[in-house]
């Protein structure tokens, strides 16, 4: 994390030619478990990771904002006053969307000063660690801050998603961001997308000997096109058909009259969200009365339904978890939206190795592009570091 604020600091001057008066940073995030039920209205237990977004900033006078990054050549610069989803493009409409969308949760635009913001990360991005959630959660606390907007924590993560939403044009769910703003050390954060009620989960994996390693496949996905939206889409019409306000309302039980009714494909859609939302109740009780070891047969499962009902999975993603299953990990799982990006394992420290090699291998012997595969430690959310 130094490195980053030093960077970050060091990016700041060098753009803009004069010091930041503050940093602050936000991290990416891991789901554990609970894929595709935000949205839904269901239940997701993901943690924030080692790896950091951070934005340094000072104010100005003239109610201009301007953004620059470590990723883009120059600022792009608009009056606050002028912020509007469809004024926004690129990359800077994450930093700038969730200016805009701070309006919508009480700040004054026209009246707030402007601010010089500059952003590293070492969120890799399009890996499905949520790299735009980090940028959105560390610009929502680091404006709060400056323009003394006082919003908690789970507002701020609402103006994250919105800003993802309206801005981005991603219609995606409450997790990530909320992962990034409400994560801490050790720990997962089991929330209710629906009440947005959370309480943090203790994880114990270090105490165990037990690592999360994280497998970048290298695929791209995009999630303002495509199978996220078709998804969301299947999950809206399966409520509709079965007349309930979202999938949250239904459980394991109401399965069969869901068969009845729905489309085959369909049912298969709601089918993994029902049973998703089932699989994350059984982790945190696992993990409470158990501990970690007792989770992996149901990150196993979660990777089965994705691949085989919600058809998210790529073929490097299946490699990668069975792979890993099959040399030594506890439990595997694709993590995110899916359609690329990563896959988890649970491997006993004493096996990291033995796993890396094997998926490592297992891809060269396909002939797909070398992985990315390091550990992730459970870690805190969004501060002001400095
Ligand atoms: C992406 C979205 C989240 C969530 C996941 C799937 O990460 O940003 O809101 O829907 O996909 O669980």
């Amino acid at each position: 994390m130094s490195d980053l604020r030093e960077d970050v600091r060091a990016g700041f001057a060098a753009a803009y030619g004069r010091e930041a008066e503050g940093v602050w940073s936000a991290p990416g995030r891991v789901n554990l478990i609970g894929e595709h039920t935000d949205y839904n209205e269901g239940f997701v237990l993901p943690f924030a990771i080692d790896r950091r977004t951070a934005v340094a900033l000072a104010l100005r006078d003239d109610g201009v904002l301007r953004v620059a990054s470590a990723i883009a050549d120059a600022p792009v610069e608009i009056p606050v006053a002028e912020l509007a989803p469809e004024r926004v493009s690129d990359w800077s409409a994450y930093p700038l969307g969730v200016a805009w969308a701070l309006g919508r949760f009480g700040a004054d635009l026209a009246a707030v000063p402007g601010a010089d913001l500059y952003i590293d990360s070492d969120v890799p991005l399009g890996a499905g660690l949520s790299s735009s959630a980090a940028i959105e959660s560390s610009v929502a606390l680091a404006l709060n801050d400056v323009w003394r907007l006082d919003l908690d924590r789970p507002a701020l993560a609402r103006v994250g998603r919105l800003a993802e939403n309206e801005a981005v044009g991603a219609p995606t769910g409450i997790m990530d961001q909320s992962a990034s703003l409400l994560g801490r050390r050790d720990a997962a954060v089991f929330l209710d997308c629906r009440s947005l009620e959370s309480r943090v989960v203790g994880l114990g994996f270090a105490e165990r000997g037990l690592e999360v390693l994280v497998i970048d496949t290298g695929v791209k996905h995009a999630h303002a096109t495509g199978g996220y939206r078709d998804r969301r889409e299947a999950c809206e019409r399966g409520a509709a058909a079965l007349g309930v306000p979202a999938l949250r309302d239904l459980t394991v039980d109401d399965l069969d009259r869901a068969r009845s009714v729905l489309d085959e494909v369909t049912f298969r859609r709601v089918r993994h969200v029902v049973t998703e939302d089932q699989r994350v109740l059984d982790t945190v009780r696992a993990l409470e009365d158990e501990g970690p070891e007792a989770i992996g047969e149901l990150l196993d499962a979660s990777h089965r339904s994705m691949r085989d009902d919600f058809e998210i999975s790529v073929p490097e993603l299946d490699l990668a978890v069975e792979t890993a299953q099959a040399s030594g990990a506890i439990g595997a799982r694709m993590t995110g939206g899916g359609f690329g990006g990563a896959a988890i394992a649970l491997v006993p420290a004493d096996a990291r190795s033995r796993v890396q090699v094997a998926v490592e291998g297992a891809f060269a012997e396909h002939g797909f592009a070398v992985p990315e595969i390091f550990a992730v430690v459970p870690s805190d959310g969004a501060v002001r570091d400095a």
